[in-house]
């Protein structure tokens, strides 16, 4: 782990569906509503972490425009003038375009390839100015998701508690061994999503995560709330949403999981 004040947190599986953008998103407000300054980066040309705040018309403003993640990239530019507030205190977004399709091509002929976001990031953390920084991740395991593990100081992994939800797992936490020269990031841990106490998923799959013996799985997990997609469809955290909704409430416990992690 890095000595940084800033603590990069990046959202991954190569599994789609299985809860990053939704948890980036609930968490970074969560983090932003307990006084944490929180920047989120859109990493995902989906814009999904873009529209969790923003209506569409915005979101596709930001990106056909030239303020969006992928001409930073593409340009080496520093990060820090790609900011974008949120309406909510402490947390800031640099949001995404579509064209996050091409980043492989982009970063094909760079030098030092996989450590372009983390240069590109530098004058953020070297201004202290947010406590954390949550990147979404696509789901894929190319260069542009190395390059979010580059400067990531934890991992956390969602999957979604369903037969399914585990498959291909096992081959991501190889990818994530095979970099540990590249990178200092661990595995802050994987959290278990979109559970239906109707069906007996989440306890099969929480037996089968913790048979690796060296994968911490988060105590909150979350349940399926139809609120999460209405939030979703109004552009807004489920917290803003219905406070008094069951996700609502496990989002801010795990914010607080997050915050008190390396005292556990
Ligand atoms: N706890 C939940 N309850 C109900 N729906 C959820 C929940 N979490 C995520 N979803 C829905 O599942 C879908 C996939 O979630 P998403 O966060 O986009 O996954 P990913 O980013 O991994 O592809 C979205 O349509 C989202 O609305
Ligand atoms: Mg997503």
């Amino acid at each position: 782990m890095s000595d940084r004040k800033t603590k990069t947190i990046c959202f991954t599986n190569n599994k789609g569906g299985s809860g990053k953008s939704t948890s980036c998103a609930n968490l970074g407000y969560e983090l932003a509503k307990a006084g944490k300054k929180v920047l989120l980066i859109d990493g995902d040309m989906q814009l999904n972490l873009s529209l969790s705040f923003f209506d569409e018309e915005k979101v596709l403003e930001m990106a056909e425009c030239e303020a969006n993640l992928y001409y930073a990239i593409r340009a080496k530019k520093d990060l820090l003038d790609y900011v974008v507030s949120t309406p909510y205190e402490n947390l800031d977004l640099i949001p995404s375009s579509t064209l996050m399709s091409q980043i492989e091509y982009e970063l094909f002929t760079m030098i030092q390839r996989e450590y372009v976001l983390k240069k590109c990031l530098k004058s953020i953390y070297e201004s202290e100015k947010y406590d954390y920084v949550l990147i979404d991740a696509p789901p894929t395991l190319g260069t542009w998701v190395i390059n979010i593990l580059c400067t990531a100081d934890y991992v956390i992994v969602p999957v979604e508690a369903s037969p399914w939800g585990l498959f291909g797992l096992a081959n991501m936490f190889d990818f994530l061994n095979g970099m540990e020269e590249m990178t200092e990031a661990q595995i802050m841990g994987v959290l278990i999503t979109k559970v239906d106490e109707r069906k007996n998923y989440y306890k099969q799959t929480r037996e089968i995560l913790d048979a690796y013996e060296d994968i911490y799985v988060f105590d909150t997990f979350i349940h399926v709330d139809s609120s999460i997609e209405w939030a979703q469809d109004n552009s807004v955290p489920v917290a803003v949403y219905k406070k008094s909704t069951r996700s609502t409430k496990e989002y801010c416990e795990l914010a607080k999981e997050v915050m008190n992690y390396g005292s556990r």
